[in-house]
């Protein structure tokens, strides 16, 4: 891995973050208004060859995954052109192994065979709840029966990891933990439940959010037969599963116990700022430098020494005040009306 990669506490950012979009086709309580948010113009986000251009650079510093964010990915159109140039760049032309995509799977099933055919090997989905009429109330939108379909779709092309994502929030969905976790044992995907994270700041009602301890003991009680995996390097899953299952579950702990310690992402937004950290709002504009036409030595020296100011841990992590900050809309700061 290249030293500009290497942060001033050891860590190897080898995994690349990049947002396609702001836009979404969902209207997730925990995430957005009604009325949706406010996008940046499309000039000032980056195009396809921008990003083609900055992810071969960060390839050739040594990255080892690409994770394709949003917004919500699948709304842009040159989504599978995007992944095929990112595919032709792989092992053994680097030293990139994977191509995934944070997705909420509403346009999955017809788009899946196109996005494998181009070259993506895995994706998380969101879904927070096993009940359509649930969905509907969480995302404002209906089409449970669509992503579900995307997610048993997937598992059946063969898409390694397929990975659920549940947002846990009490009063919501909490009662549904253990139905999540029957679902994988016939299906092979990692149910993770997530810890809510707060976006409203000092408003922040912690009401809402179930830790994981106490996910683990609702599930102990059904499940007295679960083992604990051992997590890769950089997991910030804390994973399990229950004998005998065909998939497995784990936990995201963001709010009660953080990975900052192993943290190896860098994120690119979609308007082409650089973030070290989520939760940090020092950026730099990779688009402008672009655009001024610096070279690629002078790139990597400017995303460089970004890494190098990152911080051991955001000072105000995991109650972020001053920024009000969604890991789904890393590019945007919202202030959440819930
Ligand atoms: P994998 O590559 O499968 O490990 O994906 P991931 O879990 O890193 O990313 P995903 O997009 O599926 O996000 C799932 C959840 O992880 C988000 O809702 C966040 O809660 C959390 N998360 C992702 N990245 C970060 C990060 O950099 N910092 C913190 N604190 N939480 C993060
Ligand atoms: N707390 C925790 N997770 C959240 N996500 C969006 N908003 C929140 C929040 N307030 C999740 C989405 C998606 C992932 C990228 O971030 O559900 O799965
Ligand atoms: Fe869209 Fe994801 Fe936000 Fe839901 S959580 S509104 S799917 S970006």
């Amino acid at each position: 891995l290249s030293h500009f990669l290497l942060d001033k506490f050891n860590r190897e950012h080898t995994y690349l973050r990049i947002s396609l979009t702001e836009r979404c086709n969902l209207r997730c309580k925990y995430c957005m208004p009604a009325e949706g948010i406010q996008l940046t113009p499309k000039e000032e986000l980056l195009s396809k060859d921008e990003i083609i251009k900055l992810s071969r650079l960060f390839i050739e510093e040594g990255i080892t995954k690409i994770r394709l964010t949003g917004g919500e990915p699948l709304v842009r159109r040159d989504l599978c052109d995007i992944i095929e140039e990112l595919n032709s760049m792989k092992e053994p032309y680097s030293n990139l192994k994977s191509i995934g995509m944070t997705t909420n799977g509403l346009t999955l099933p017809r788009k899946l065979p196109a996005l494998q055919e181009a070259g993506l090997d895995s994706l998380n989905i969101s879904l927070d709840t096993l009940n359509p009429v649930k969905f509907e109330l969480i995302t404002r939108h209906r089409g449970w029966d669509r992503v579900m379909k995307g997610i048993e779709s997937a598992v059946a092309m063969g898409f390694s990891p397929v990975k659920i994502n549940c947002v846990v929030m009490n009063g919501v969905n909490e009662d549904e933990i253990c139905d999540f976790v029957q679902l994988t044992r016939n299906l092979n995907v990692d149910v993770r439940f997530i810890e809510y994270m707060p976006f409203d700041g000092n408003q922040w009602n912690d009401k809402k959010m179930v830790s994981y301890r106490d996910m683990l003991d609702t599930i102990n009680v059904k499940f007295p037969n679960i083992v604990r995996l051992e997590d890769a390097k950089n997991d910030t899953s804390k994973g399990y599963k229950v004998d005998g299952y065909a998939g497995q579950f784990g936990f995201i702990t963001s709010m009660s116990e953080h990975f900052c310690g192993t943290c190896n992402r860098l994120r690119i937004t979609a308007d082409g700022n650089l973030k070290v950290c989520l939760f940090g709002n020092s950026e730099v504009s990779l688009r402008d430098e672009l655009r001024s036409g610096k070279d690629d030595q002078q790139l990597m020296e400017i995303i460089g020494a970004a890494v190098n100011r990152k911080k051991k841990q955001h000072a105000d992590y995991p109650f972020p005040s001053a920024s009000l900050v969604s890991p789904h809309h890393s590019n945007v700061l919202l202030a959440l009306t819930r």
